[in-house]
């Protein structure tokens, strides 16, 4: 199946290797108002595929996204230096407003996974813009925090980050909220497994993965000037789950009606993922603070978010 990539830069890019290193499309095209940009992103990324795949990788207008199963949106600002995800988000609407009709004007009936930041807040600007039911507009949201999340406690209990089973909920930000009171490591709760390998997550420990995950961003930003990786890796994830209705649960972002109180808010909460988009969303068992957690996060992004006009 075809995979559409709107913005070719780091971000872009990164999902269409990703992509075409897994085979996990038939076809990824780039669009980008700099064409020369996804004609060279496209030209180099094909030079890859004949090492692990037949994946057709092209770029071209946006005409050339017609039947395509899902559309990434990966155009945009990035963050610079010391600054929030959430400061990028009169910038990326602008872009938004400019891209979204013309690409359902050619495939009307896709699913859009939105990786451009605030990925929240523009999953909403998504929604709405788009009028596609909830469920087919996904935001990568929080899938590469809790993967974050996952790694640094599998490498603090000295074990393989797939057998760690831990989510990063709310926003794709500052006020994500780790729910360590459900994480697993196998099948038992990760503190008590900890305490049986004599790793204790001690109060220290903890504090050092929490920083660890919230503020990977920032770390890699001043040392890189940019993330793209990890968030390749992760809207892969997704896209594999939707073209393989694979019903992964996974850490993305949807419009809701309602979270802890706070009425149309996007927001990541563990959520089924297969061939039709979002096909179910789980509340999860949380602790008292990280319920006044998440209903803080959903009023940041809410207020951040309030006086758009769609
Ligand atoms: C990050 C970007 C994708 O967290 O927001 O790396």
């Amino acid at each position: 199946m075809k995979v559409g990539i709107v913005g070719a830069g780091m971000v872009g890019s990164a999902a269409g290797y990703a992509l075409a290193m897994q085979g996990a499309a038939s076809e990824i095209v780039f669009c980008d108002r700099n064409a020369d940009l996804a004609a060279a992103q496209a030209e180099d990324i094909s030079h890859a595929v004949p090492f692990v795949s037949a994946t057709v990788v092209r770029a071209g207008p946006y005409q050339a996204l017609r039947d395509a199963a899902v559309v990434i949106l990966a155009a945009g600002v990035g963050q610079k230096p010391g600054e929030s995800r959430l400061e990028l988000l009169e910038r990326n609407v602008a872009v938004f407003r400019a891209v979204i009709d013309d690409v359902l004007a050619v495939v009307p009936d896709t699913i859009l996974l939105v990786a451009t930041n605030p990925v929240d807040i523009m999953t909403e600007v998504a929604t709405r813009l788009s009028g596609l039911p909830p469920e087919r507009v996904i935001g990568s949201g929080t899938i590469l925090d809790s993967a974050r999340f996952r790694s640094l406690i599998s490498r603090h209990l000295d074990i393989a980050p797939q057998s760690v089973h831990a989510y990063v909920l709310g926003e794709h930000g500052d006020s994500e909220v780790l729910a360590w009171s459900n994480a697993q490591a196998g099948s038992s709760p990760v503190t008590d497994f900890a305490e049986q390998m004599g790793r204790p997550i001690t109060a220290e420990i903890r504090a050092a993965i929490d920083d660890g995950v919230r503020n990977a961003a920032y770390r890699i930003i001043q040392g890189k000037g940019a993330t793209y990786y990890g968030i390749g890796a992760g809207l892969a994830r997704i896209v594999r789950a939707i073209l393989n209705d694979q019903r992964d649960i996974l850490s993305v972002s949807m419009l809701m009606e309602e979270v802890q109180g706070v009425g149309q808010v996007a927001l990541s909460l563990p959520r089924i993922v297969g061939r039709r988009g979002i096909v179910a969303s789980l509340m999860p068992t949380l602790d008292a603070d990280e319920l006044d957690a998440l209903a803080r996060s959903a009023r940041t992004l809410k207020e951040r978010g309030a006086g758009l006009v769609f």
